[in-house]
C-alpha cells in the first residue's frame, strides 16, 4: 500500500514530534488530541522547530509553510477515517491503548493499518481488542523523534507481511533507519537502555557523584551524546519508571526494576524538563 494520508493520536512530545516528521516527508496528517489546547499546542511546536529549520538554512520558507498546512487537527476520532495509517502515541496505559484501538477499528478503512508507539508494552496485547489483530504494528520512534534517526518496526504475533513491510517503509519515507524486531519486552533498545539507565542511578547513590560529574564521565570517557542523568531528565521519570516496572513485571530481572531514586523522584514530581526539575532544574 503507498501511504498518502497518515494519522497521528496523542500529539504530546513523541506524538508532535512523529507529526512534524510526516508533514516534513510531504504526506497529509490528522493529528488526534483530547482537546483543541493541547492540539494546538502541538501545531505550535511543530511550527517552532520547523521555523528554527529556516532560520539555520536547512529548510525554505516556503517549505515550512507548506509542511505546516498539511497538518489538521482534530479532537474526532471520526476525522481519522481517510488515513491509510493512524499512529497511536497515547499515554502508557494498555487500558487507554484497548478504547483507542476499539475506536479507531470502527472509524478507518479496512485496510489501514493501525501502528503503535509503545515503548514497553506488548505490541500483541495491544491488539488483542481488534477484530483484524493482523493490521496492527509497532512503529517505536526515540526521543525527540524529529532527531533520532531510528524506528523500531516491531511484528506482533498476527501482524501481516504486508502490514509489516508498509510500516518499514513508512519509517523510511518519515526520514528514519527502521529496523525489524519482534515484539519481545522492550524491543531492541529499552531491553538494553533501560537497565543501563538504571544501573547509572545506582552508581550515583554507590559512589556518591553528582549527576553532573557522572554525566560528564559518561560523555567524555565512554562516548555517549548526553549524559544518563541529562537523558532521564529528556525522557521523563515518569516515562521512564513505567517502562522499568513493565519489563520488570515481565522479565524478572532485579536491573529492570525503577531505583527508588527515581521513584522518589516520580512521586515528587520531579519529571525531568516537562516539569523543570529532574536531576537538574530547567527554565
Ligand atoms: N523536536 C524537534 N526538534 C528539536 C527538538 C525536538 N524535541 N529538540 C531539538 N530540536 C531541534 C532544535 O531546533 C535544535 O536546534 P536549536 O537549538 O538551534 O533550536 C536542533 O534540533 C539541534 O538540537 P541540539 O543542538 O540540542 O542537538 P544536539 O546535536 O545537541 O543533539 C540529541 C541532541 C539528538 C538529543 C543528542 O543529544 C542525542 O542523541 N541524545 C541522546 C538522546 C537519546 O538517547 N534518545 C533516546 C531516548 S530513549 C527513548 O526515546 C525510548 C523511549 O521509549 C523512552
Amino acid at each position: 500500500m503507498e501511504v498518502r494520508t497518515v494519522g497521528v493520536v496523542g500529539l504530546g512530545a513523541m506524538g508532535a514530534g512523529i507529526a512534524q516528521l510526516a508533514v516534513e516527508a510531504g504526506l497529509d496528517t490528522v493529528g488526534h488530541e483530547v482537546d483543541a489546547e493541547r492540539a494546538e499546542a502541538a501545531r505550535g511546536r511543530i511550527a517552532h522547530f520547523l521555523t528554527r529549520k529556516v532560520e539555520k538554512g536547512q529548510l525554505e520558507e516556503d517549505a515550512r509553510d507548506a509542511a505546516v498546512g498539511r497538518l489538521r487537527l482534530t479532537t474526532d476520532v471520526a476525522d481519522l477515517a481517510g488515513c491509510d495509517v493512524v499512529i497511536e502515541a497515547a499515554f502508557e496505559d494498555l487500558a487507554v491503548k484497548h478504547e483507542l484501538f476499539r475506536k479507531l477499528e470502527r472509524t478507518i478503512r479496512d485496510d489501514a493499518i493501525l501502528a503503535t508507539n509503545t515503548s514497553a508494552l506488548s505490541v500483541t496485547e495491544i491488539a488483542s481488542v481488534l477484530d483484524r489483530p493482523e493490521r496492527a504494528v509497532g512503529m517505536h520512534f526515540f526521543n525527540p523523534a524529529p532527531l533520532m534517526p531510528l524506528v523500531e518496526v516491531v511484528r506482533a504475533e498476527r501482524t501481516t507481511d504486508d502490514v509489516f513491510e508498509t510500516a518499514f517503509r513508512l519509517g523510511a519515507t518519515l526520514g528514519k533507519t527502521p529496523i525489524r524486531c519482534n515484539d519481545t519486552p522492550g524491543f531492541v533498545v529499552n531491553r538494553v537502555l533501560i537497565p543501563l539507565l538504571n544501573d547509572c542511578v545506582r552508581v550515583l547513590d554507590e559512589t556518591g557523584v553528582t549527576p553532573g560529574d557522572l554525566d560528564v564521565g559518561m560523555t567524555k570517557g565512554a562516548g555517549w551524546p548526553m549524559g544518563p542523568c541529562a537523558l532521564l531528565d529528556l525522557v521523563g521519570t515518569d516515562v521512564h519508571v513505567h517502562a522499568s516496572e513493565a519489563l520488570y513485571e515481565k522479565l524478572r530481572e532485579p536491573r529492570m526494576a525503577p531505583p527508588p531514586r527515581l521513584v522518589r523522584m516520580l512521586k515528587a514530581g520531579k519529571l525531568g524538563r516537562k516539569t523543570g526539575e529532574g536531576f537538574y532544574t530547567y527554565d
